[in-house]
C-alpha cells in the first residue's frame, strides 16, 4: 500500500516536472500553454529518437501534427471551399457565396511550419482563411506548397510565387471577379518568410503588372545571419518553437546534410566573404532600445568551414528577404507585421520593420506582449488561447478595414 502511494507520488511528480516549463509573467492561461507545449515537447523528443534509431527522419515525424488536423475542404452556406491547383501547384479556395456580381477583394495565404511541416488543409488555417473569406466577403487562395526534407529551397518559394503570378494575372482575377486593386500577400513564420519574398521578388517581374496593395507578415523568419540576436537568446526554451527546433527548421531548408544545422548552432556558418552582409542584420543598428536591453552587441563570427559556400542558398533573398538593399525594399506595398515579445524570430520583423520605415515604406507594426511564437494558430479547439484569438481578430479586422 505504502509502496503504490509511493509510486503514485512519484509519478505525479515526475509529471508535473515534465508538464511545467517556466514561462514570462504576462502570459496568460499558463497551465493551457503549458500543457499545449508538452505536446510539442514529445513530438520533438520522439523525433529526435526516432531520428537516432534510424526509424525515420525528424520532420516526418513531427508533420504527424499536419496529419492530425486535418480538415477536408467542407463548404458552408457562406463560402465554397474546393481543393484545387493554379498552375499545377495545390490550394485550397475560398470563394464566397454571397454578392456573386460585386467586385471582391482577395488574400493569397501561406501557411507556416518551418518549410517542413504544416498544411492549408489544417484546422487553425482552414478556419482562419474561411473566416477571412466570410468577414471580408474576399476570396482567399490558401498554398499548398512542397515541403522539406523531401523538396528543399528554392520548391517552396517557387511553389508559392508561381501560384501568386497566376492569380494576378488579370484572367484570372477576371474568373473570379476579383478587384485587382485589393488583393494581399499574407503569410505566418516560415509563410511569412515566403510572403515577404514573393513580394520583393513580384517589384521587378515584368510579366506581372498588378501590384499588390499590402503584404502581411505574421512572425514571420527574415534571416540566416545572425542566429543569436537577443531574441534567439531570450527565447531559446520557449513553448511552441524552441531555438534548436528553428535552426533544424532553417538548415532542413536548404539541405539534409547536418553540418549546416551544426554551423548554425554555433552562429558560425557565414562564409568570411559575405561578412558585409552583417549590415542588414546589425541588431546594435536596428532594434529599438527596449528590444536590446541587457544585450551587448557582438556581430556574427565568421565560418572557417565551408558550408556557407556548399549551400548558399541560405544567403538568397528569396530564403532571406532581411539581406537585400534598400532599393530593393522601395516600392513594397502597405506592410502590417505582427511580432510576439516571447518569440526566438521577434528581431527579424522588428529589424524589418526598421528597414522599411527607413526607405519610407507604410509599416504597421502590431507587436504582442504577452506571446509566444505560433500564438495565432491556438484559435481553434482543442487548441484555444484567448491571445491566439485576439490576434486573429485583430488581424481580419485590420484587413477589412484596409484592404
Ligand atoms: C454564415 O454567415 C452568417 C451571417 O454572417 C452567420 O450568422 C452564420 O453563422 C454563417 N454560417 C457559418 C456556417 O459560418
Ligand atoms: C553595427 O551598428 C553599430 C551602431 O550603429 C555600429 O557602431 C557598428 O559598427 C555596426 N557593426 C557592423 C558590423 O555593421
Amino acid at each position: 500500500m505504502a509502496n503504490k502511494a509511493l509510486c503514485l507520488l512519484l509519478a505525479s511528480v515526475l509529471l508535473a516536472y515534465y508538464v511545467y516549463s517556466p514561462l514570462p509573467e504576462n502570459v496568460e492561461e499558463r497551465w493551457k500553454l503549458m500543457l499545449i507545449n508538452v505536446g510539442f515537447r514529445t513530438l520533438q523528443h520522439v523525433a529526435a529518437l526516432a531520428e537516432t534509431l534510424g526509424l525515420a527522419h525528424y520532420m516526418d515525424v513531427i508533420a504527424v501534427i499536419t496529419v492530425m488536423e486535418y480538415a477536408a475542404p467542407a463548404s458552408d452556406e457562406n463560402v465554397t471551399v474546393t481543393d484545387t491547383e493554379f498552375d499545377g501547384v495545390p490550394v485550397r479556395l475560398y470563394v464566397p457565396k454571397e454578392h456573386p456580381d460585386t467586385p471582391k477583394r482577395a488574400v493569397v495565404y501561406i501557411h507556416g511550419g518551418g518549410w517542413c511541416v504544416g498544411s492549408a488543409a489544417m484546422k487553425p488555417y482552414d478556419h482562419v482563411s474561411r473566416w477571412t473569406s466570410e468577414r471580408l466577403n474576399a476570396v482567399v487562395v490558401s498554398i499548398e506548397y512542397r515541403l522539406a526534407p523531401k523538396h528543399h529551397f528554392p520548391a517552396q518559394f517557387e511553389d508559392v510565387y508561381t501560384v501568386t503570378k497566376y492569380f494576378l494575372q488579370t484572367k484570372t482575377l477576371e474568373q473570379y471577379n476579383v478587384d485587382s486593386s485589393r488583393v494581399c500577400i499574407a503569410g505566418d513564420s516560415a509563410g511569412g518568410n515566403l510572403a515577404a519574398a514573393v513580394a520583393q521578388q513580384l517589384l521587378d517581374d515584368p510579366d506581372v503588372k498588378v501590384k499588390l496593395k499590402i503584404q502581411i507578415l505574421i512572425y514571420p523568419a527574415l534571416q540566416t545571419i545572425d542566429l543569436n540576436l537577443p531574441s534567439y537568446q531570450d527565447n531559446a526554451n520557449m513553448p511552441v518553437l524552441p531555438k534548436t527546433l528553428m535552426l533544424r527548421f532553417w538548415s532542413e531548408y536548404f539541405t539534409t546534410d547536418t553540418s549546416l544545422n551544426e554551423a548554425m548552432e554555433t552562429n558560425q556558418h557565414v562564409p568570411a566573404e559575405l561578412s558585409y552582409l552583417f549590415k542588414f542584420v546589425n541588431w546594435s543598428h536596428w532594434l529599438p532600445e527596449t528590444f536590446k536591453k541587457g544585450h551587448t552587441y557582438t556581430s556574427p563570427t565568421v565560418g572557417s568551414s565551408t558550408v556557407g559556400q556548399k549551400y548558399p542558398g541560405f544567403l538568397d533573398p528569396r530564403a532571406a528577404p532581411l539581406l537585400v538593399d534598400d532599393n530593393k525594399l522601395r516600392g513594397l506595398p502597405l506592410t502590417y507585421v505582427v511580432t510576439c515579445q516571447h518569440d526566438v524570430l521577434r528581431d527579424d520583423g522588428i529589424m524589418y520593420v526598421s528597414r522599411l520605415r527607413e526607405v519610407g515604406v507604410p509599416v504597421i507594426h502590431a507587436h504582442v506582449d504577452d506571446a509566444v511564437h505560433g500564438a495565432m494558430m491556438f484559435s481553434t479547439s482543442p487548441m484555444i488561447l484567448t491571445v491566439g484569438q485576439r490576434m486573429v481578430n485583430d488581424y481580419i479586422e485590420w484587413l477589412n478595414k484596409n484592404l
